[in-house]
């Protein structure tokens, strides 16, 4: 009895082994590449979060390319050794790091006073910084659930603050880093953006909901910025191997995402070919308002995240999250 169940979990154990190896390969060889030879000389571009994982080898490339990359990142010293080693590797001398933490209202600001102040031009706008999310709700110094002030509340200060800039620049896009993981998300409640009502908060609901934010602002701003010059468009990376699963804490991370990501998941470079897609090359330059996933429009988007009626709704809601002042309004 005792031998067969052994057995059994052995070859439980042994099949999932082969499967699980058997599709990362799969998945890893299926990944599509850019294949844009575009250069971005003269030109410059933003990227939040480029001190790891995708946002590192989206950097790596726009500066290979030629860009002035301003790296938009909240530990500086992290960030400082990356751009050095970027330097080293792609010849480039035009990284540039300032801080920027996307979960602190007052940073954000402070982070586009600056860029305002000392950059003639902005090409390229990356919203890629982000958190998988917590167990446990967070709140922000701005009182704000933790996950949506840094992947969501964040980086919609950000690009009202700078979207003069990036009128004035035109042709300009903007990169919006999402997930296929928003279709977790049942409905969204525009009222509770911030999960203030007691227990309308879960774990993984604060990652979903923040990516199901993401492309909803970034329809309604492609719609918004038609014939301006101003192309808009989110993504999700897929499946990809990075510090994510590490930093967050939520259970699935810790005991199934860390372990499955490096086994079955795509390499950072892989992961980044979107952002680099979307960024530079020249048939994505006409495209707006649309959800990719390697390197093409994708229908994985729900129906939830396409409701032009709802993302005005969250639109609103969030600029009373964020208190944006009638001055900070570029639109
Ligand atoms: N990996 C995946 O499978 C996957 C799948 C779908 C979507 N995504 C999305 O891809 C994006 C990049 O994630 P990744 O996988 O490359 O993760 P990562 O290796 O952890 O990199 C995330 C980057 O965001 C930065 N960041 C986090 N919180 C920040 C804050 N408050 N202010 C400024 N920067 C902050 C991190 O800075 P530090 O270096 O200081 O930590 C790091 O540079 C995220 O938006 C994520 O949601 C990833
Ligand atoms: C966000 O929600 C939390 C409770 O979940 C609440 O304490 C906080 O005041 C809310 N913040 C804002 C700005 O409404």
């Amino acid at each position: 009895m005792w031998e067969t169940i052994a057995g059994v979990v052995v070859f439980v154990v042994f099949a999932i082994t082969v499967m699980m190896t058997a599709f990362g390969l799969v998945y890893r060889r299926r990944c599509l590449l850019t294949t844009t030879t575009a250069d971005l000389k003269k030109k410059t571009v933003i990227i939040t979060g480029a001190s790891a994982g995708i946002g590192k080898e989206a950097a790596k490339d726009f500066a290979r390319r030629g860009a002035r990359v301003i790296m938009a990142c909240r530990n500086l010293q992290k960030a400082s050794k990356v751009a050095s080693e970027i330097e080293a590797g792609t010849g480039s001398k035009s990284l540039v790091v300032r801080e920027l933490d996307t979960s602190s209202l007052a940073s954000v600001r402070k982070f586009a006073a600056k860029i305002l102040a000392e950059e003639h031009r902005l090409d390229v706008l990356v919203l890629n910084a982000g958190i998988g999310g917590t167990d446990q709700q967070m709140l922000t110094s701005d009182n704000l659930e933790l996950t949506m002030a840094t992947n969501h509340f964040g980086h919609f200060l950000l690009t009202n603050l700078l979207l003069g800039l990036l009128k004035e620049s035109r042709p300009s896009r903007v990169v919006v880093v999402a997930s296929v993981m928003h279709s977790q998300l049942k409905t969204l409640d525009v009222e509770n953006l911030n999960f203030t009502k007691e227990g309308s908060y879960w774990p993984m609901q604060g990652y979903s909901q923040s990516k199901a934010c993401n492309i909803l602002c970034s329809g309604y701003l492609a719609a918004m910025l038609k014939e301006s010059g101003v192309v808009v468009n989110s993504m999700c990376p897929g499946l990809v191997s990075t510090e994510i699963f590490k930093k967050s804490d939520t259970f699935i991370s810790r005991y199934i995402y860390r372990f499955m990501a490096p086994w079955v998941g795509k390499t950072a470079e892989q992961g980044a070919q979107t952002i680099i897609h979307l960024a530079v090359s020249q048939e994505a330059a006409t495209i707006t308002g649309k959800f990719f996933e390697n390197c093409l429009i994708s229908d994985s988007a729900t129906n939830l995240v396409l409701d032009e009626g709802l993302a005005k709704k969250v639109w609103e809601a969030s600029e009373a999250c964020v208190h944006l002042q009638p001055e900070e309004q570029h639109y």
